[in-house]
C-alpha cells in the first residue's frame, strides 16, 4: 500500500485550502468559507487533514469532527481529492487517517453523508466499512437527497 503523509492543518494555509476546494468540490455551496474553513482548522472538536503532491500543492483534505453524545461518534465532515490523483486509494487513506484520530479520541462509531447521486464518494465509504442507515431528503442547498452512513470503530 502507497504511504502518505499526512499533515494536521493549521489556519496560515485557508487561502491554499480555498483553492483546492474549488478545483474539488463542483457544487458551489458545497465550498466553504473562509470563516467556517478556520473555524474548523482551529476548534478542538474538528481536524482538518491534508496531503499534499511533490510540488507541495494540495492533492487531498478531509475534515473530521469529534461529537460526545451518547454514543461518541465522529463525522467525516468533508474530503476530496483533486482529480488527477484519483483512485489512487488517497481518498479511502485519509477516511482510516481521520478514523484513527476519532478512536484516540474516543470515538465509538463514525458516520458520513453523501449525495445521493455522488457515486465515487458513496462506493469509497462503502468500500470502506461504511453501511447505508437512511436518505436525508432534501438535504443539500440544490434540494438534492443525502445518503447516510455510519460505521462501529
Ligand atoms: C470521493 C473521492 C474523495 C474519492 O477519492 P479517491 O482517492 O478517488 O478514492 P479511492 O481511490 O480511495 O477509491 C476507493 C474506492 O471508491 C470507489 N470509487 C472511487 N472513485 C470512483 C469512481 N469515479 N467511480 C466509481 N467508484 C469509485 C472504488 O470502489 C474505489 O476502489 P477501487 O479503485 O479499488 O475500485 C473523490 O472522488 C473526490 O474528491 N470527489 C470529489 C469531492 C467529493 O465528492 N467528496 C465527497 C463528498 S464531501
Amino acid at each position: 500500500m502507497e504511504e502518505f503523509n499526512f499533515i494536521v492543518a493549521t489556519k496560515d494555509i485557508v487561502g491554499e485550502l480555498m483553492e483546492f476546494e474549488k478545483i474539488c468540490f463542483e457544487h458551489v455551496p458545497d465550498r466553504f468559507s473562509k470563516r467556517s474553513l478556520t473555524h474548523l482548522i482551529t476548534a478542538p472538536t474538528s481536524r482538518t487533514i491534508i496531503i499534499r503532491d511533490q510540488n507541495g500543492r494540495i492533492s487531498a483534505a478531509a475534515i473530521g469532527l469529534l461529537r460526545h453524545f451518547l454514543i461518541p461518534s465522529g463525522r467525516v465532515y468533508k474530503i476530496g481529492v483533486i482529480p488527477d490523483f484519483a483512485r489512487r486509494g488517497v481518498g479511502s487513506a485519509l477516511v482510516r487517517e481521520i478514523e484513527r484520530w476519532f478512536r484516540e479520541s474516543g470515538m465509538k462509531k463514525t458516520c458520513a453523508e453523501v449525495r445521493e447521486s455522488n457515486t465515487p464518494s458513496r462506493r469509497m465509504f462503502e468500500k470502506n466499512g461504511y453501511v447505508e442507515t437512511g436518505t436525508l431528503y432534501c438535504f443539500y442547498a440544490n434540494l438534492e437527497n443525502g445518503i447516510k452512513y455510519w460505521k462501529d470503530l
